[in-house]
């Protein structure tokens, strides 16, 4: 993968100190340094301390990791917890119940304001809800949602009954849905009628009918389904149930069911090298703990804090900075349903006045595609808005390149808010490399340091550890609490692709890194593998080329690569080879309309391909291996000076260097 963000840009500029914040979490690079060290003398000891302060343990544990099974880890197993009862409960008994917990505007604009006391009633009439429908501990229910409060109330239900929720992206097809509702095994599907996004309505409830109609998802007995928009829907009466009268008339009460701290609290599929997604289990305490304790840390969060993730629940974001980190600290948070650029590019700017926050968290193509809008229209421009009330920003998701950085830093933060640029992955729970907003002096483009007790180390292919300033692959020396524990039915795979025999124990990230000479700073230069990182949305290669070929009166064969992208960061370059002649001109972009919209049905709309060209063959090796590197060199519009003297037909690259 290409270095996005280069190592030398973001070294150029010096250091930016903390402010002085009274107060902080972590207040200086001294206190950073202590945890540090106390993590190293004691690794286990530092995570247990930490497990004894921000979780309520049913039954405390005597152990913190166990690592007998390496690399299939364990942390705190014997003590028993449960999720939602540390989000809700605990909050209602530390006198916090009337405390708003969830601000939620809607598409439209409408403000829902509920407390503690309120999402724990929700919960629990949801759970016993479930539990009226046979839903119990372990059983796994698939949550297709788009934002709202019923999606946040459906993953604290599971959580309250021990069931393991996978929370699929509101954007998937009909088949990506199948696809994981059947690896899952799914009890039951919770959805909506519609979604509302930028003023339009999708549908979600007829995505449903659709992927159970594919089949294979003969394991689902109930679609319960949250009535959004009211729109007509069809209706399948021996499965299809209306949230609200299964919930009118439940019991605001529900004794959470208390699981061990391994139970998996959740499934999340993201992508990897191969075709099919992986199905990234979580933990219960162990990811709690992360998600809590990287919430307080990173954030800087103070009770008085109005927090804002501007992620979706369909996405690990969403998960550990929604629905449950804030929630396990008392937080109170804005949950946004809608999207950036409507009714206009100020929507953001306007939220944060409106609702007076003070922590803003969001992704860099987000902060790209509204530094564009705010240059053609003034009015849009952040500050048009009063955005006093901002203390700390932060992004995820893909690197932000240091001119997105400043404008962030200087239009939205007012040149005083620190920026936290939070390295981390789905399988990683929660932040790894980051900077904590009272300690660590900031580097456009570096994530910086290390969260404390996180062993982030930049190796070679033999795992040797490399010099700073040297480029390699970045791994974490020792497992942490929130790591995955496994793929979901395929342990096998979780350790191949995360503990690679050479890497001698060591978790491979999948991405590269590099450090910093003088300061120790990490930079993240991109994934090592074939995934694609387009907005910030995770995506295998092999994922679309197979939807691609799928397209079997079409397509014969297929090869698909990134490039970079100003807006997106990166953008999907598909080269395909059809079964009829090679098309030009307008028959050529008739035809990738209709590939773009094949693979918008096969994966789902952020899949589809921005660059499509068509070519009589792909650049092979003689052994039948497709090139890809030179078909990157191509997508980027760079000239060939590789070396192709492998290549069985290397006039093929010209070709498709003009068939753009
Ligand atoms: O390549 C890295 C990139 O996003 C990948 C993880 O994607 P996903 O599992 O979907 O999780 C995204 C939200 C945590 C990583 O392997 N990535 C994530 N955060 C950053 C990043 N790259 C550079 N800088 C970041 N801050």
């Amino acid at each position: 993968m290409e270095i996005i963000v280069s190592a030398n840009e973001a070294r150029k500029s010096s250091p930016i100190p903390p402010p002085d914040m009274k107060g902080a979490h972590v207040a200086g690079m001294e206190a950073y340094r202590s945890l540090v060290a106390e993590a190293e003398a004691d690794y286990s000891g530092y995570w247990s301390r930490l497990a004894r302060q921000f979780v309520s343990w049913k039954s405390d544990f005597t152990v913190g990791l166990d690592d007998s099974q390496a690399p299939f880890f364990k942390w705190f197993a014997d003590g028993m917890l449960n999720v939602s009862y540390n989000c809700l409960d605990r909050q209602v008994e530390r006198g916090l119940g009337g405390k708003t917990a969830l601000v939620f505007e809607a598409d439209d604009g409408q403000v829902t304001r509920i407390d503690y006391r309120e999402l724990l009633a929700r919960t629990c009439r949801l759970a016993n809800a479930l539990k009226a429908r046979g839903v119990s501990k372990g059983d796994r229910v698939v949550i297709y949602m788009s934002m709202s409060i019923e999606g946040i109330v459906a993953m604290q239900a599971c959580a309250r009954i021990g069931a393991t929720h996978s929370v699929v992206f509101g954007g998937f097809s009909a088949q990506s849905l199948r696809d994981r509702i059947q690896d899952a095994g799914a009890v039951m599907v919770v959805t909506a009628d519609e979604q509302l996004r930028g003023g339009k309505r999708l549908p979600l409830k007829a995505i449903v009918d659709e992927a159970i109609a594919l089949g294979g998802c003969e394991t689902v007995r109930d679609v319960l389904v949250y009535r959004r928009t009211g729109s007509d829907i069809a209706w399948d009466a021996s499965r299809d149930r209306w949230l609200h009268e299964e919930t009118d008339g439940q019991p605001q009460n529900c004794e959470p069911e208390w699981v061990g701290a391994e139970h998996p609290l959740f499934i999340l599929y993201t992508s990897g090298s191969t075709g099919k997604p992986k199905g990234v289990q979580h933990s219960s305490g162990g990811y709690l703990l992360h998600a809590a304790l990287t919430t307080q840390w990173t954030f800087d969060l103070r009770p008085d804090d109005v927090f804002w993730s501007t992620a979706d629940i369909g996405w690990i974001t969403g998960h550990t900075y929604i629905a449950y980190g804030p929630l396990a600290l008392g937080a109170t948070q804005v949950v946004f349903e809608g999207v950036p650029t409507y009714p206009d590019a100020g929507r953001f700017w306007k939220m944060i006045q409106d609702h007076r926050v003070t922590v803003f968290y969001t992704a860099p193509t987000a902060i790209r595609s509204l530094i564009k809008a705010s240059e053609g229209n003034e009015q849009v421009h952040p500050q048009r808005y009063d955005l006093a009330s901002l203390r700390i920003l932060g992004t995820v998701g893909e690197p932000i390149n240091p001119a997105a950085w400043e404008w962030f830093h200087r239009h939205v933060g007012g040149g005083r808010c620190p920026i936290v640029d939070t390295f981390w992955q789905t399988e990683t729970g929660g932040h790894m490399i980051t900077p904590l907003p009272g300690a660590t002096p900031l580097v456009p483009g570096s994530c910086t340091l290390p969260f404390p007790g996180i062993a982030a180390a930049v190796v070679d292919e033999t795992g040797a550890e490399l010099p700073d300033g040297q480029g390699g692959i970045l791994v974490v020396r020792k497992p942490w609490p929130s790591m995955i524990r496994t793929i979901w039915g395929d342990p096998e795979r979780f350790r191949s692709s995360y503990y690679p025999p050479e890497l001698g124990g060591s978790y491979l990230a999948g991405d590269g890194a590099i450090r910093d000479p003088a300061t120790g700073y990490f930079t993240i230069t991109g994934r090592i593998d074939d995934v694609l990182n387009v907005s910030g949305h995770r995506m295998g290669t092999m994922e679309i080329e197979s939807a691609l070929v799928s397209c079997t009166d079409l397509v014969a064969e297929a090869a698909v690569v990134g490039r970079p992208d100003e807006t997106t960061g990166e953008a999907i370059c598909a080269f395909v080879v059809l079964k009829r002649a090679r098309p030009s001109g307008d028959e050529a972009r008739q035809i990738a309309n209709e590939l773009r919209n094949w693979v918008a049905k096969e994966i789902g709309p952020i899949a589809k391909p921005k660059d499509i060209r068509f070519g009589d063959n792909l650049p092979k090796t003689r052994s039948g291996k497709i090139m890809r590197r030179l078909l990157r060199s191509v997508a980027r519009g760079e000239g060939i000076a590789q070396d192709t003297s492998t290549l069985e037909n290397p006039a093929i690259l010209e070709q498709l260097a003009q068939s753009n």
